[in-house]
């Protein structure tokens, strides 16, 4: 049943602003909305609503907006994981949880401010033409001599990017395709549904990963200009002396760069199927393709959501938090917030001052975000170099079901 909000959709085009009818019912629920094909109306609602909002079915707070977002994102009492599950229990003792626990991502205070400060500079260091390049081989080789659609190309979206990331951080050209696997088995212990057998072969997975990179940071040494002497030259400098954590972090760049990366690329190539002018313009001038990508990560964002888990009681936007409340942040919604990105819905190439908050904000706010979009950039560069977008505007696709994170389908 249609919803009576669902009815109306602005479309901006040029100089033009047009009304239509969208029949595209409303997502049943928040959490089901980051894999419904077009739930930025239902975002826009919520925008425009209430700064927080408690869903009571699913027992957590909503924030959509661009303000309500980054209060809860900049709130220190407002932690990345419950104060009485550190680590998830599904995965405690094992390597992926040995990995976990170290994440800069999943940790507060001292556990994640020099590693961050050295995954930062790390990160800012790392010479963006030359991952261009790189990742446009990777792309290259990994298409095969097919037409890349459908499932393969699904495939090819997640093995790009941490390819690209492995050969960054100094695995070599053969290893390439065995990190890839280990990435896909690992990222399964994430999901709250892992079958047994996928925390198997995720914690054997997160144990490879581990052994590989100690034998890469002994290595290092001779090679003081390596990308590995260079993280642990910055990790030195920013104080951070946990040789463990440095390696689960290390694991950690590649877990972070896949599903999302992924994603970006999937939500680059949907764009470009849906807006022949776009491929027209990017077949013409590749050097606006890194722009793109920039904005599709705004106009329709792999990472929809970010949770917060509430230490102590603390007030945002006027409400009250108590201990144990759960804040969903809908990262998604807030890059279409009117109040963050002038005219939110159309997706433009030159937009000034591009507010993008689907890579996050405040403490955590993701390092990798440069380098995301030039891997993803230069994924695109070799899908269009090598004529697989010519048939685009036929792609079909569904998305991923997911809760958090929006990553196209390609269908056969
Ligand atoms: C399109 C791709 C990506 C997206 C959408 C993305 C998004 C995000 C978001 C939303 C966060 C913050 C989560 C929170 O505050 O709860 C985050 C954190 C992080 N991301 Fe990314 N990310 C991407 C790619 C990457 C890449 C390529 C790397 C590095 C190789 C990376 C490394 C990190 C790290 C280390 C953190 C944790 C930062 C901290 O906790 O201080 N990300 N990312």
């Amino acid at each position: 049943m249609l919803r009576p909000w669902a009815k109306h959709r602005w479309i901006v085009s040029g100089k033009n602003v047009f009304m239509t009818t969208d029949l595209t019912p409303h997502p049943e629920h928040i959490l089901a909305a980051s894999s419904h094909r077009n739930p930025y109306p239902y975002y826009a609602s919520r925008v425009a609503g209430p700064a927080l909002v408690f869903d009571a079915p699913r027992k957590l707070w909503v924030a959509s907006s661009a303000a309500s977002v980054k209060a809860v994102l900049g709130n220190p009492a407002c932690h990345v994981r419950p104060t009485a599950e550190p680590v998830p229990a599904a995965i405690i003792g094992s390597a992926a949880g040995e990995v976990f626990g170290h994440l800069v991502r999943m940790n507060e205070g001292v556990r994640h401010d020099a590693p961050k400060l050295a995954l930062q500079r790390f990160l800012a260091s790392v010479d963006l033409a030359r991952v261009q390049l790189h990742t446009e081989a990777i792309a290259a080789m990994q298409m095969g001599n097919g037409p890349l659609q459908g499932a393969a190309l699904s495939r090819w979206a997640f093995e790009v990017p941490v390819m690209a990331v492995a050969d960054m951080l100094g695995f070599a050209e053969g290893e390439l395709p065995q990190v890839a696997r280990w990435m896909a088995d690992f990222v399964a212990c994430l999901s709250p549904v892992s079958t047994p057998a996928q925390l198997a072969a995720s914690a054997e997975a997160a144990s490879a990963l581990l052994a590989r990179f100690a034998e890469l940071v002994r290595g290092a040494s001779a090679h003081p200009g390596s990308a590995l002497a260079r993280l642990q030259h910055e990790a030195a400098q920013a104080g951070w002396h946990d040789a463990g954590a440095l390696l689960a972090n290390a694991v950690g760049l590649l877990s972070q760069t896949y599903e999302a990366t992924a994603g970006l690329i999937g939500n680059s190539v949907v764009a470009l199927a849906t807006r022949p002018g776009l491929l027209e313009v990017m077949g013409r001038e590749p050097g606006q393709l890194l722009q793109m990508v920039n904005e599709v990560s705004r106009f329709d964002p792999s990472v929809h959501n970010t949770r917060r888990f509430v230490a102590e009681a603390t007030q945002v936007a006027g409400v009250s938090l108590q201990p144990g409340d759960v804040v969903l942040l809908v990262l998604a919604a807030a890059g279409r917030d009117p109040l963050c990105n002038a005219r939110p819905n159309a997706l433009l190439l030159d937009r000034l001052d591009r507010d993008v908050p689907g890579f996050g904000r405040g403490p955590h706010q993701c390092p990798g975000q440069a380098l995301a979009c030039q891997i993803a950039a230069a994924a695109i560069k070799a899908l269009l170099v090598s004529g697989q977008l010519q048939a685009v505007s036929s792609f079909s696709w569904q998305y991923r079901p997911s809760m958090n994170a929006r990553i196209p389908v390609f269908l056969d």
